[in-house]
C-alpha cells in the first residue's frame, strides 16, 4: 500500500495552472493574439493529475487536449477572463503555475461592428491588461507560486526582477538562445531560479520532460520523498 501511495506524491494537493495564449478582441471578428501552443501548460497539467494532484487548468484558445479526465478545464479567451477564473479558485489552491502567454496589451475600445476598410493607415490604441501572476503574488498566503519568463536580453537579471515584482517562489526562464527552444517547438531549454536566487540551468529537453522537472520542484517543496 505504501508503494501505491508513493506513485501519487501530489495526492490531496490542489494545483492551478494557466496555459495558452489570450485573444484580445478588436471587433467581432478580429483579435490580437500570440503563437503560444498551450503545450507547456497542458503537459504540466496532465502530469500533475497523473501524480495525484487535483488540477484546475485555465486555458486560452488552443488545440491541446487534457488526457486526464480529472482535470477541471476552464476555457477562457481574454486576459480579463483568465484573471477572473484564476482569482475564483486561488484562495483554495496549494500551488499555482503560470504557463500562459498572456497578452500585455489589449485594444482600448472594442468595435461593436466589423471595422470597415477605409483609410490607408489605421491605428489601434492599446491599454495594459491586468498582470494575473503579479496580482496573485500580491495576495499570496501559503501558495507555492511558479512563473515563467521569456527574455531576449539580460535573461537572469530580468528573471530575478520578475521573481521580486510578482512575489514568486520559483521562475522558469525560457532561453531562446539555443537552437530548438521556444514557441512552436517540441523542446525547451530552461533555467530555474528560486526566490533565494539559486540558479539551475537545465539541458535542452522535451516540454514533457520540462513539465516533469517543474513537478519535481513542487514535490520537493512539500518535502515528499
Ligand atoms: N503573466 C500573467 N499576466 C500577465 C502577463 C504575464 O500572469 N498579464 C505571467 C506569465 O504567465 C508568466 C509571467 O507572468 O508566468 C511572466 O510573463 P512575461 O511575459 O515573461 O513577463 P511580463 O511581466 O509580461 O513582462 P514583459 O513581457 O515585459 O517581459
Ligand atoms: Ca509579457
Amino acid at each position: 500500500e505504501a508503494d501505491l501511495e508513493s506513485k501519487l506524491p501530489l495526492k490531496g494537493k490542489k494545483i492551478l495552472i494557466t496555459a495558452g495564449p489570450t485573444y484580445e478582441a478588436i471587433d467581432p471578428v478580429r483579435f490580437i493574439g500570440n503563437h503560444s501552443s498551450g503545450k507547456m501548460g497542458f503537459d504540466i497539467a496532465n502530469s500533475a493529475a497523473n501524480l495525484g494532484a487535483s488540477v484546475t487548468l485555465v486555458s486560452g484558445p488552443t488545440h491541446c487536449k487534457v488526457s486526464n479526465p480529472l482535470i477541471n478545464l476552464i476555457e477562457v479567451v481574454s486576459a480579463e477572463e483568465m484573471f477572473n477564473a484564476c482569482h475564483d479558485v486561488y484562495d483554495d489552491v496549494d500551488v499555482m503555475i503560470a504557463a500562459a502567454a498572456v497578452a500585455d496589451y489589449r485594444p482600448k475600445y472594442v468595435a461593436e461592428q466589423k471595422i470597415k476598410k477605409a483609410a490607408d493607415s489605421f491605428v489601434i490604441e492599446l491599454e495594459k491588461t491586468k498582470d494575473i501572476l503579479a496580482s496573485l503574488g500580491s495576495q499570496k498566503k501559503n501558495q507555492f507560486l511558479i512563473g515563467f519568463a521569456l527574455e531576449t536580453e539580460n535573461e537572469i537579471e530580468n528573471a530575478k526582477l520578475k521573481i521580486q515584482k510578482k512575489n514568486l517562489d520559483l521562475i522558469v526562464l525560457n532561453s531562446l538562445q539555443d537552437e530548438g527552444a521556444g514557441f512552436g517547438k517540441e523542446t525547451n531549454k530552461v533555467t530555474f531560479i528560486d526566490k533565494s536566487f539559486r540558479i539551475e540551468a537545465m539541458e535542452l529537453k522535451s516540454k514533457q520532460a520540462v513539465a516533469d522537472d517543474i513537478l519535481k520542484k513542487v514535490i520537493a517543496h512539500f518535502g515528499i520523498k
